[in-house]
């Protein structure tokens, strides 16, 4: 491409250290989009004869078709995808194959590609992520009444509902979908007619080009056009903070299935085996998905660190930006995809949350506000159930169980009906403050989820 300069080809191992396209070609379709909307706009505005924009525009779909079919193999030894399929073109239609990059330069135009392939991406991961939230909140639906106990410290601590815990996650998968949204928004700017990094002195109807490839605005500086990356960092952030969720998801259902828990199982489709051990069944999908929340992380990391010292505007290192954003887009696309209906198939075992609520005095509070409804001051009532707890402990008994005698001996407000007041069922319907885990509570938390989520668009 650039033999008037240089005397001596690139040596062919610098030529592989250099070239992008074993990871850039995943970008042809938005590269020839591009190329397409470029020419139709510089045919337009008189800057290359129309009739000659008509006749790259079908030689790029020609090659868009081929690329498609896989007829038309990608040369490994292309220095990037962009010279790939120029040269195919020129190859094909000639003299006007080289009016293509006129008013345009690779670093406009991989920024552009990299914003309309990361756009797409996001889309998909949105979706993604609706459906996971639907998935969730489904069988959240189905356990407005699954007593469970909920932790603090991984003790037990007070008594909630399975559907309240699972309407946590839909909570911050919610959250994830708008910080989508937001870093869509403003991913959303057309940088091509930067140019190189300085604009150039061609009539170009930039806004025109951004119509054409559906972007809402353009870049309004040419330096940042071409330098910026805060879309992928972005991307890769929201992405870090839903693989975050996922993760503390997976390791909830890790403990959950555990011999020591039991409140749900994994359908076989999603487990695994041992090949020693016959008797196991491993959650390995959830743990390869907090493992994988690693990389995303990395991926993070990769593309803060490699723009931190970055000169203004264009400079090579920028090219590591694809491999990490890329990897991320993959790697969450994996495991909601499969998170999704590992979830769905797997079975609950109200039996065992609620025995497992019925143990570790989860009633404790409910007991204390039991007194301080009938006026002892919290503090004193706190103390007073603590003694009680002790007491039960001693007489490897519960509250439920203790004889209303032992209760009185502590305190004169006690009578028959603090059995109702500390019943697991009382403790859960009795929590119905708005955010709460009483059945009516979570049901209206869910009728306002599903109302924000509905106004959270791309
Ligand atoms: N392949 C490069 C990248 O991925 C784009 C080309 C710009 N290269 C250049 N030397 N100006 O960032």
């Amino acid at each position: 491409m650039w033999a008037g300069r240089f005397s001596k080809e690139i040596a062919s191992d610098v030529n592989d250290f250099n070239s992008s396209i074993s990871f850039d070609s995943r970008m042809y379709r938005q590269d020839i989009a591009g190329s397409i909307a470029h020419a139709t706009m510089l045919g337009e505005q008189g800057i290359i004869d129309p009739s000659e924009s008509d006749v790259i525009i079908a030689g790029l779909n020609g090659i868009l078709e081929d690329m498609d079919s896989g007829s038309l193999k990608i040369d490994p030894s292309a220095e990037d995808i962009h010279m790939f399929i120029e040269a195919e073109l020129t190859k094909r239609i000639g003299d006007a194959g080289k009016r293509l990059h006129t008013a345009r330069s690779r670093n406009d135009q991989v920024a552009l590609d990299l914003k309309l392939y990361l756009k797409d991406e996001t889309r998909d991961i949105f979706a993604k992520v609706r459906e996971l939230v639907v998935t969730v909140t489904d069988i959240a639906k189905q356990h407005l009444d699954t007593v469970m106990p909920g932790y603090t410290h991984m003790q037990r601590a007070q008594p909630i509902t399975f559907a309240h815990h699972l309407m946590a996650y839909a909570q911050m998968f919610t959250r994830d979908m708008s910080r989508l949204a937001d870093c869509y928004r403003r991913m959303d700017v057309m940088p091509l007619g930067s140019c190189a990094l300085a604009g150039t002195t061609y009539p170009l109807n930039r806004r025109r080009t951004a119509e054409l490839l559906g972007f809402s605005d353009i870049t309004l500086n040419s330096l940042d056009g071409v330098s910026d990356r805060d879309y992928a960092i972005e991307l890769c952030s929201a992405l870090s903070m839903l693989m975050m969720h996922l993760s503390r998801f997976s390791e909830e259902i890790i403990l959950w299935c555990s011999w020591e828990f039991k409140f749900i199982e994994l359908d076989d489709a999603y487990s695994t085996g041992s090949s020693i051990m016959p008797q196991k069944k491993n959650p390995d999908i959830t743990e390869l998905i907090r493992g994988k929340t690693a990389r995303v992380y990395g991926d993070l990391q990769t593309l803060l660190t490699m723009m931190k010292g970055l000169p203004l505007a264009y400079n090579k290192d920028m090219q590591e930006d694809k491999e990490a954003v890329f990897d991320a887009v993959d790697t969450v696309k994996m495991c909601i995809k499969t998170f999704i209906p590992m979830i769905k198939t797997m079975t609950v075992n109200k039996e065992n949350m609620r025995l497992a609520a019925a143990k570790g005095f989860i009633n404790a509070t409910d007991c204390a506000d039991y007194l301080v409804r009938k006026g002892m001051p919290f503090r004193t009532a706190y103390k007073l159930t603590g003694t009680l707890v002790a007491l039960c402990i001693e007489k490897n008994t519960t509250l439920e169980q203790l004889p209303i005698e032992e209760y009185k001996k502590l305190s004169e407000l006690f009578d028959n009906d603090i059995y109702d007041a500390i019943s697991l069922d009382h403790c859960v319907m009795e929590r119905n403050v708005e955010g709460g885990p009483a059945p009516e509570a979570v049901k209206a938390q869910i009728a306002e989820l599903e109302r924000r989520m509905a106004g959270i668009a791309l």
